[in-house]
């Protein structure tokens, strides 16, 4: 057998190399999880950004079949914040000292969805004197969009890919021009291309999902050279069609273990970028984002939509801190990660060291 050490220690690791890494237990998980760690406080000190998330609406056009807010779910109440409701929501952050907020919602592709971003962009830079850093999570959209959205002064866009194989990508999307993987990929290179500081990633625990699938997922994203990544498990939705692969899927307590595994991997094949402790990983466990930290995570997204609307925003199910105020969801967490030496930065933007080393070629 090959020493679980002299796998992590090589330089350039090939999909057989990550495989084992995923499928690593006991001590050599152990092993691994130390080394990330000491990469993640080498890289990023021992610190965690914040990124204040606003879901401010779940109208969604597609259709994907493990998501909660899929157009065809009839089961929820669809809402939209108001304007007003989204810069009261980012004053709040900027007045508790986030760094940035995320704006994120259902995918829509509309000249008043457009036009409406933009002017909320703008807002929110007005409001913070230009130092809310803004994150953007609205899914698909043509170049111009982007770049409009980029002038008004968004500069990081979270697309997740879901899947980065083809085939798998096809199996949990229906097989429509909309759910298309070239689209998506086309849009996180437009992004790139624009300037972004570009983030992606996938669900963990998927039907037909393989652990050779979530290798090439790290593969993806380390060719792709991505600046960031929001990545967890896979939770079941009753009112979604993959309800009915729930017992051929890990246990919550196997995607929970396997999200871990995949963001030490990250961390290890790619030093200096940011990488989100995932709200689905609290889902399964209230420390599962303390827990993703210690192993290589810099990045959490409190939730701080308007506290009437969480429930709605419901993308799988038991999604944590739906009654919560703002302040509890963060509050336990703080005093937790401070306790093994952390510290939540306010007042950065907490950027992806890894994007200026890329940009500066
Ligand atoms: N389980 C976990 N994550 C989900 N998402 C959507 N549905 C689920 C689910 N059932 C994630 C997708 C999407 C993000 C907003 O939420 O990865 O990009």
């Amino acid at each position: 057998m090959i020493e679980i050490r002299s796998i992590i220690e090589r330089a350039g690791h090939s999909k057989e190399d990550l495989i084992t890494l995923l499928r690593s237990e006991g001590d050599d998980k152990d092993i691994l999880f130390k080394k990330t760690g000491e990469i993640r406080d080498k890289h990023a000190g021992k610190k965690v950004w914040l990124r204040g998330l606003i879901e401010f609406s779940n109208i969604c056009s597609k259709d994907c079949l493990y998501c909660g807010i899929r157009k065809s779910n009839k089961n929820i109440s669809r809402y939209n914040l108001t304007d007003e409701e989204i810069l009261k929501a980012a004053a709040f952050a900027y007045e508790k000292g986030f760094g940035s907020i995320a704006l994120q919602s259902g995918e829509l592709e509309s000249k008043t969805f457009t036009n409406r971003i933009e002017s909320l962009i703008k807002k929110i830079k007005k409001l913070s004197a230009g130092n809310l850093g803004i994150t953007l999570s609205v899914g698909e959209q043509e170049k111009e969009v982007y770049q409009k959205w980029f002038d008004a002064g968004a500069h990081r866009y979270l697309l997740r890919m879901e899947a980065t194989n083809p085939a798998l990508y096809s199996k949990i999307h229906p097989g429509d021009t909309w759910h298309n993987f070239s689209r998506r990929l086309k849009c996180l290179e437009s992004l790139k291309n624009i300037g972004y500081q570009t983030g992606t990633g996938v669900m963990i625990g998927l039907p037909f999902q393989t652990c050779d699938d979530l290798a090439g997922d790290l593969l993806f994203m380390k060719d792709f050279d991505i600046d960031m990544c929001g990545m967890g498990p896979y939770i079941e939705h009753a009112d979604t069609p993959f309800i009915k692969y729930s017992s051929g899927i890990p246990s919550l307590a196997e995607r929970l273990d396997l999200s871990l595994k995949m963001i030490a991997v990250l961390r290890l094949i790619m030093k200096d970028i940011n990488i989100v402790a995932s709200t689905a990983l609290q889902s399964i466990d209230p420390e599962g984002r303390e827990k993703a930290v210690r192993i290589g995570a810099n990045i959490i997204m409190p939730n701080i939509t308007p506290g009437k609307y969480r429930d709605s925003y419901r993308l799988y199910e038991n999604k944590p801190c739906s009654g919560d105020s703002a302040d509890d969801c963060l509050a336990s967490f703080e005093e937790n990660i401070k306790a093994e030496g952390y510290e939540i930065i306010y007042g950065e933007w907490g950027d992806s060291k890894h994007f200026f080393k890329r940009s500066k070629g």
